[in-house]
């Protein structure tokens, strides 16, 4: 197998089978060279020495934590803290359980760029997510936000109406599958974040599909659940409910999906030609 590729200059490498070619391997940072067999995998990940070897550093823990903060400063993120008057549960920190400032921006990007008018979340913890992804919608757009405890879905009630946002966020405390059959969630969404319930997203995903408007956008978020459901036998019952759901992915050939491999994996999912 031939691997040609440049090196971010205007360097060539590469490697012929196991030995190197006519051009002169360029010594990249450390021992690192491009292999025939890693390559993709190189190539896919930040972290990895193909993407990060102009570093200056050498820890790849300092580098995550490097991007972490350039992505703050250039992509102008902030603790959501200082944006709303949070309200916190004494036993989880939003640390721990809400979507990253890094990952809300991404999700709001998206559904301004599919011009979502309704959302509907599934998790909604303290409301931070839904407070975030109503700045994407109009005035008349609505968040409908979907939480299991009522623990926390009251938490997330106080926390939309202290922020003024009580017009533009609906919070049902419930199961998605009852909240359907009853017809308090509808469908018609033009942006859906499936993001609670992991050992029933088998269950959920073909419930957020048949919800989805013509061309509307799933993002599904921890789709690697941890690494469990990359095992073909995950060990964990949320592991088994993430890989159930990429495996239905997989098998309805009427949706485009693409695997985001950032944070805990994100995949997303729409109607091919909607
Ligand atoms: C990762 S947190 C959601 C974070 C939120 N989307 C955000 O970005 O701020 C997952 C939430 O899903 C809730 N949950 C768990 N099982 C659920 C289910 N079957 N239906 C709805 N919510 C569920 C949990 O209680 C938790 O609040």
């Amino acid at each position: 197998m031939v691997v040609t590729v440049w090196d971010g200059e205007a360097n060539r490498v590469c490697r012929v089978g196991g030995v190197l070619g006519r051009f002169a391997p360029v010594k990249l940072h450390g021992n690192f060279e491009y292999t025939s067999d890693h390559t993709w995998v190189e190539r896919s990940f930040p972290t990895q020495r193909a993407l990060s070897y102009l570093w200056s550093g050498s820890d790849p823990a300092e580098y995550e934590s490097a991007l972490s903060g350039f992505m703050f400063s250039f992509g102008r993120l902030d603790d959501p803290r200082k944006r709303f008057d949070l309200e916190e549960p004494t036993d989880w920190t939003i640390e721990q359980m809400a979507s990253s400032p890094i990952q809300m921006a991404f999700f709001t990007f998206l559904a301004r760029t599919v011009g979502a008018r309704r959302i509907l979340e599934i998790g909604t913890f303290v409301g931070l997510g839904a407070m975030q992804l109503a700045a994407a919608v109009p005035a008349d757009g609505l968040v409908v936000s979907v939480e299991k405890f009522p623990v926390f879905a009251d938490i997330a009630r106080r926390n939309v109406e202290r922020n003024g946002l009580a017009d533009r966020i609906s919070i049902l405390t419930g199961d998605l599958p009852s909240l359907v059959a009853d017809g308090s969630v509808a469908s018609g969404f033009d942006f859906v974040l499936l993001d609670g319930g992991k050992e029933r997203y088998g269950e959920f995903l073909p419930i957020c599909i048949d919800l989805l408007a013509p061309r509307g956008l799933i993002v599904m978020d921890n789709a690697f659940f941890l690494g469990d459901a990359v095992n073909e036998k995950p060990t964990t019952d949320k592991g088994r409910g993430v890989r159930a759901s990429v495996e239905y992915a997989r098998s309805r050939d009427d949706l485009d999906l693409s695997f985001v491999p950032f944070s805990d994996g994100i995949l997303l999912i729409r109607r091919r030609g909607g």
